[in-house]
């Protein structure tokens, strides 16, 4: 999608369609819709549908008023914003989705938004262009009556510093690109997305953007000493692959070094505690985490922050085979910490176990991870908020502010050293599952134990990585969470 910046007056821009939000402010007394713009042409273009009642500006309405008068535009589109007081950049960032989707569907191929000036332009104009990106994409893919209905051009109508408002454009651009470069990887299903082809992807993204790219396979884990990722990987016949990318750039000081870690399972059956048939078919997303750090790494490689980043991806399916581990094996991770297997199904921590130790020998100073690691941050959290965890408070302060500017939701969890004595083993160091309460508490403390005490997050991404259902805003399928929130965390840290 082109995506352009006009400072003309919205009623002199020549569009399919003009797009204006109209916000609700009702007093007790009174209803009112404000139309969230000053030009008086596209106030009066609207004066007539409003005054019928028919417009309330209630989140997501939406009125097409064709032929519009005293504009240049050929359509004008109200979309309700809701309620003035409580109105935002993220609810922007959705409104902006929702045009796109409409609008799409509707057989249109470019349209003008007009950006708010409630917060700042830059802060509107890079919600608008972000939220249009999300909207645009849909995982129909492998559809052959699919309709290839998308929006080419957008234009961003603002006021404001120009140069200042083409910079959030050019980033917000970056941006969504990179969740959706992240989103086409999680729609693929296991048999077009094996680790091997996960690695391709990433070497020939890495390739375009300037990024230094290494992969490894089986030889390389096993000299590595990675018997965790390893005892995950021994039971697929598609080769495992350890993805790592670097982004180094000239100037950055020697520290911090940011590692981001993903979990990368192409699909999970469970293994030999196999998983039952019922929706077995979503596991070909548990490789979100990994996609949504390669996405992040995009975007961080085009907006140059001055700050070393280390992405680690560990790929490998999860299969029951007469190689594959079975419960009651004890391995040794990287670290040399043994753990006991006591269900095949929670491998996600063992590849991530040995992802972090490496990213902490490869010199990173800083973790975070991402993993759709447990089904029970779904049972805490649903499909609103993504689960956090952090051994460090100030980095989920940083991470806390990032996912604000980022219009994502994620919750902070607790990891008290009382929910240790769950994964205590008879006779390993640690077992890889607590059971069943606290089970995305007791997944976060196995990766603390090899984390340690570098400061590290852990995202838990599980209900938040695919959207069961359409929205306004966001086809179903992959929705690339995490992506927005990992880059403005790293822009952040890059000063
Ligand atoms: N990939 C799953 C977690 C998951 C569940 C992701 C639902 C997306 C949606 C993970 O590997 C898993 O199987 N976790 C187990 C852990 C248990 C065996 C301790 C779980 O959550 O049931
Ligand atoms: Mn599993
Ligand atoms: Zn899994």
């Amino acid at each position: 999608m082109k995506t352009n910046l006009t400072l003309s007056t919205p009623a002199h821009v020549e569009t399919e369609c003009l797009v204006v939000v109209a916000l609700d402010r009702a007093t007790k007394d009174k209803p009112e819709v404000s139309i969230e713009t000053s030009d008086a042409a596209v106030k009066s273009a609207a004066s007539e549908v409003i005054a019928s009642g028919e417009v309330t500006g209630k989140t997501f309405e939406s009125t097409l008023v064709h032929h519009p008068a005293g504009l240049k535009a050929k359509r004008l589109l109200l979309l309700g914003g809701g309620k003035a007081k409580t109105f935002s950049a993220f609810d922007l960032r959705r409104l902006a989705g929702a045009a796109v989707r409409t609008l799409k569907s509707r057989g249109l191929r470019s349209f003008a938004f007009v950006a708010p000036q409630n917060s700042t332009s830059e802060e509107s104009v890079k919600a608008v262009v972000e939220g249009a990106f999300v909207g645009n994409f849909d995982a129909d893919t492998y559809k052959s009556d699919r309709k290839e209905q998308r929006i080419d051009e957008l234009t961003v109508v603002a006021a404001g510093d120009q140069g200042k408002l083409q910079q959030a454009v050019d980033a917000a651009r970056i941006i969504g690109e990179s969740q959706n470069f992240t989103r086409v990887l999680v729609n693929e299903p296991s048999n077009r997305m094996t680790p091997t082809m996960l690695a391709d992807q990433a070497r020939k993204m890495a390739q375009e953007v300037g990024l230094k790219c290494e992969v490894y396979g089986s030889d390389k884990i096993k000299e590595l000493k990675m018997g965790a990722f390893w005892s995950v990987a021994q039971g697929s016949d598609e080769p495992p692959a350890l993805i790592i990318l670097r982004y180094e750039p000239a100037g950055a000081p020697e520290k911090p070094v940011l590692g981001l870690v993903g979990k990368g399972i192409t699909f999970d059956t469970g293994g030999i505690s196999i998983k039952p048939a019922d929706g077995m078919e979503k596991m070909k997303y548990d490789m979100a985490g990994g996609a949504a750090m390669l996405g992040a790494m995009r975007a961080i490689a085009l907006l140059k922050p001055k700050i070393k980043v280390t992405a680690i991806v560990c790929a490998t399916e999860n299969m029951p085979s007469g190689k594959a581990q079975k419960p009651g094996d004890v391995q040794i991770a990287m670290s040399g910490k043994s753990i006991e297997i006591i269900n095949t199904d929670a491998e996600g921590r063992l590849v991530l176990a040995d992802g972090l130790f490496y990213a902490r020998q490869l010199g990173c100073t800083h973790l975070v991870d991402a993993a759709t690691l447990t089904g029970a941050v779904v049972v805490a959290l649903g499909y609103v908020n993504a689960g956090i965890f952090a051994n460090d408070d100030q980095m989920y302060e940083r991470f806390s502010k990032a996912e604000d500017k980022a219009g994502e939701k994620f919750w902070r969890m607790p990891l008290d050293e009382e929910y240790k004595e769950v994964i205590r083993s008879g006779i390993a160091d640690i077992v890889n599952s607590g059971g069943r309460w606290g089970g995305a508490i007791t997944a976060a403390m196995f990766l603390k134990e090899f984390a340690e005490d570098t400061p590290w997050l852990h995202l838990d991404i599980a209900g938040t990585a695919w959207t069961e259902e359409a929205k306004p805003w966001i086809a179903k399928g992959p929705s690339g969470i995490a992506v927005r929130s990992l880059v403005e965390f790293v822009r952040d840290f890059g000063g």
